[in-house]
């Protein structure tokens, strides 16, 4: 039996397109959701163009209700019984309730080299710190923010003159190899850490 993946997004879902491509007859995973928490993410129409089912639930209703927000989540994401919770740039954080819930379950790409960098503007932070590589984390998603055991990292060098868009450009290529190599292996109960670098 596949093992049935949602994937949560907020925008462009180019790392979600990356799962889903990597979703072939032969994986021991399907794509079974796409959710977003705003009608502008470009990836639910991604999603839908290649037959996924997709849900909208906007957390702007929800304003100083966290778990009013999670609970329609939960809702739409019962309906379709997912066995892993993968966020591919789902910019909302989540509760400790919401998490426990899904603990084991739940995957999340961050655009760092965890565990440095954690929350936002990673790119820029980089820079800032003068880093000579970059990269991205997939880990599980514990009560921790960006915090949970890591399942796979990719490492980019940092060259003279980066701007953060030029991190950006060059990690997210890394970021679409990295997230369907560790889900692979997570479906099967694989928790030995990719690791992906380029000269
Ligand atoms: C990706 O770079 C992902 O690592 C980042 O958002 C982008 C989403 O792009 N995630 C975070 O910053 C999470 N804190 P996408 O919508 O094209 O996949």
């Amino acid at each position: 039996m596949k093992k049935r993946v949602a994937i949560l997004i907020s925008g462009g879902g180019s790392n979600m397109e990356a799962l889903v491509r990597d979703m072939d007859e032969r994986h021991p995973a399907e794509p079974v959701l796409v959710l977003a928490n705003t009608a502008n993410a470009g990836g639910l129409a991604k999603a839908a163009a290649r037959g996924i089912p997709t849900a909208m639930v906007d957390h702007r209703p929800f304003k100083g209700d966290r778990s009013g927000f999670e609970a329609a989540l939960t809702e739409e994401l019962k309906k379709v019984a997912p066995d892993i919770i993968c966020l591919a740039g789902f910019m909302r954080i989540l509760t400790p309730e919401f998490i426990a819930r899904w603990q084991g379950k739940m995957l999340n790409i961050h655009p760092s080299i965890l565990p440095l960098f954690r929350g936002l503007h990673t790119h820029q932070r980089a820079l800032e710190a003068g880093m000579a590589v970059h990269g991205c984390t997939v880990h599980e998603v514990t009560g921790e923010l960006d915090g949970g055991p890591i399942l796979g990292q990719a490492v980019i060098p940092v060259k003279d003159g980066d701007t953060p868009d030029d991190l950006a450009t060059r990690l997210l290529p890394m970021e679409h190899k990295l997230y369907p190599a560790v889900l692979r292996r997570f479906a099967v109960s694989n928790r030995e850490k990719v690791t992906l670098m380029v000269g």
